[in-house]
């Protein structure tokens, strides 16, 4: 092992390099106009995993491609089998003039390596990749399989990937996923995530006029749809910021006392937060502080707004019509269907004859929460503390992967969350950057984790082995955790 975390020491500069070539792809999968930048992106990390002995495949799906990568010609069913899940798929850059220098050209300043998709996730599972290239280089056995997937819809929902997972159900078995595409509070923090939330996306549209209209000779005899709208949105929440659609709370699972006390672990004073973020005061729903607010409790936001002039100067004009995008993230067992319907039929009952409402939903995905207390998540926090030299906290996040509900419900396995980005990373910002010390330690991360995961696994009954062999396996090192 010493050999290969010497080996990722020095080549760091050249996986550094690497990288930003990874990052010069505009691989934006919301924007339809970038579909060859997303093709090329994929191709790209297939034929890097291929260059890094991985036997690779690419796979064509009604949407962007998506990359298998094994570690293994043909799996050895006497080992533990992992997948490796990460998406080359980025969020849009705009405001571009927010960029302190273009999203696309990768920039190292200090320890910062500044582009879109840095550290969401490009980042963060090539250091997995270049883990398992130290093992091969150095000629060290990787004590177990590993398969990546690597997908290119993740930010738009992986609408492509759940049936891709159900067609390759067999060769993806395996007994736990790895993703590496959540945060740590800093790096004296590694972190493991135990829960995410979900979302429900929607449109609602409020049309008015069959055309935008002179305000003067018209205003006042016709409603405004953009003030409607602004009506029907603002009716959603309380002064105390609790969401006042009736049932929006109803299937929600209260924090339990030690979840709290985890939580109130988070080494984040309120007066850097508020730093971090620009903003002179918090705001949240009264009851809860804003740690549990932003990672136990279910929201509504808006994520744009449109209506009207958006031009210089100003235009007198009632639009037409004004649009919102809308995602609520949800929280155990709230599930995206129950809670567009609730929202829908509120926007419904309150919105006047005089416009028409339009509403669309969007892509969903349920929350999720898995038990840091299994044999696996003990594993993944050893090999946190012993990469980081730090004592590993438990977090729940506030952020969704929707696709890790699929894992489980598909393959029937858990997914164990080691996030390596920083909350100064900026994700979904202008200059999102990654950590390069988040990068280095998470690559030695990445290399620990294998025999931790693999030793925990002989430990655990599992389905796929039950020859005698195994359970002969099974039995010793179940002694041998009695005697720790
Ligand atoms: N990496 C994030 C999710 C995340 C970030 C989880 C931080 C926890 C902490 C992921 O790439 C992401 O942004 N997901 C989207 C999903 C959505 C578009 C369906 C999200 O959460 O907005
Ligand atoms: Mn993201």
């Amino acid at each position: 092992m010493q050999q290969v975390l010497e080996f990722l020491k020095t080549n760091e500069q050249w996986f550094v390099q690497e990288l930003c070539d990874y990052i010069r792809f505009p691989s934006i999968s919301a924007q339809p106009h970038h579909k060859d930048d997303l093709r090329a992106c994929a191709e790209w990390i297939y034929v890097h995993c291929q260059g890094m002995s991985l036997q690779a495949e690419l796979f064509e799906t009604p949407g962007n491609p998506i990359v298998l990568a094994r570690t293994f010609a043909e799996r050895r069913k006497d080992r533990p089998h992992f997948l490796v899940y990460g998406h080359y798929d980025v969020q849009p850059p705009e405001p571009l003039e927010l960029w302190t220098s273009p999203p696309f050209e990768p920039r190292i300043e200090g320890r910062s390596l500044f582009g879109r998709g840095a550290c969401d996730n490009k980042g963060q599972h090539f250091a997995h990749l270049k883990a398992v290239e130290a093992y091969f280089k150095t000629g060290t056995d990787l004590p177990c399989d590993l398969t990546f997937l690597i997908e290119g819809e993740e930010e738009v929902g992986c609408t492509n990937l759940q049936p891709f997972l159900k067609e390759h159900r067999e060769e993806l078995q395996c007994d736990a996923v790895v993703i590496s595409d959540t945060g740590m509070p800093s790096l004296k923090h590694p972190a493991l995530t135990y829960a995410l939330r979900g979302i429900a996306a929607m449109e609602v549209v409020v049309n008015g006029p069959s055309r935008d209209l002179h305000s003067g000779i018209y205003g006042g005899s016709v409603d405004n749809p953009a003030l409607v709208l602004c009506q029907l949105l603002a009716s959603v929440r309380d002064k105390n910021g609790r969401i006042i659609i009736p049932g929006f709370y109803k299937d929600v699972v209260p924090l339990t006392t030690y979840e709290k006390k985890q939580l109130a672990r988070i080494p984040v004073a309120e007066a850097d937060y508020k730093k971090l973020l620009g903003v002179s005061e918090l705001f949240g729903e009264r009851g809860f502080n804003w740690n549990e607010q932003r990672s136990s409790r279910p929201t509504f936001e808006i994520n744009g707004l449109t209506s009207g002039y958006q031009g210089d100067g100003s235009k007198t004009i009632i639009p037409a019509w004004a649009r919102a995008k809308i995602t609520m993230r949800l929280v155990p067992n709230q599930s995206p269907e129950a809670i567009t319907a609730l929202v829908e039929k509120h926007l419904k009952k309150i919105c006047p004859p005089t416009v028409r409402l339009e509403i669309s939903t969007g892509h969903g995905g349920e929350p999720y929460v898995v038990s840091p207390t299994s044999p696996l998540a003990q594993a993944a926090l050893r090999a946190l503390k012993a990469a980081f030299e730090r004592e590993p906290i438990l977090l729940r996040e506030g952020g969704s992967i929707p696709i890790v509900n699929d894992f489980k419900r598909i393959l029937g396995v858990d997914s164990i969350l080691l996030g390596l980005a920083l909350p100064d990373d900026n994700p979904h910002s202008p200059n999102e950057k990654f950590d390069l010390d988040a990068f280095s330690k998470g690559m030695a991360m990445a290399a620990l984790l294998w025999p931790e995961l693999t030793a925990s696994c002989k430990g655990e009954s599992s389905a796929r082995r039950t020859s005698a062999k195994k359970t002969k396996i099974k039995k010793k090192s179940a002694k041998k955790s009695k005697r720790r």
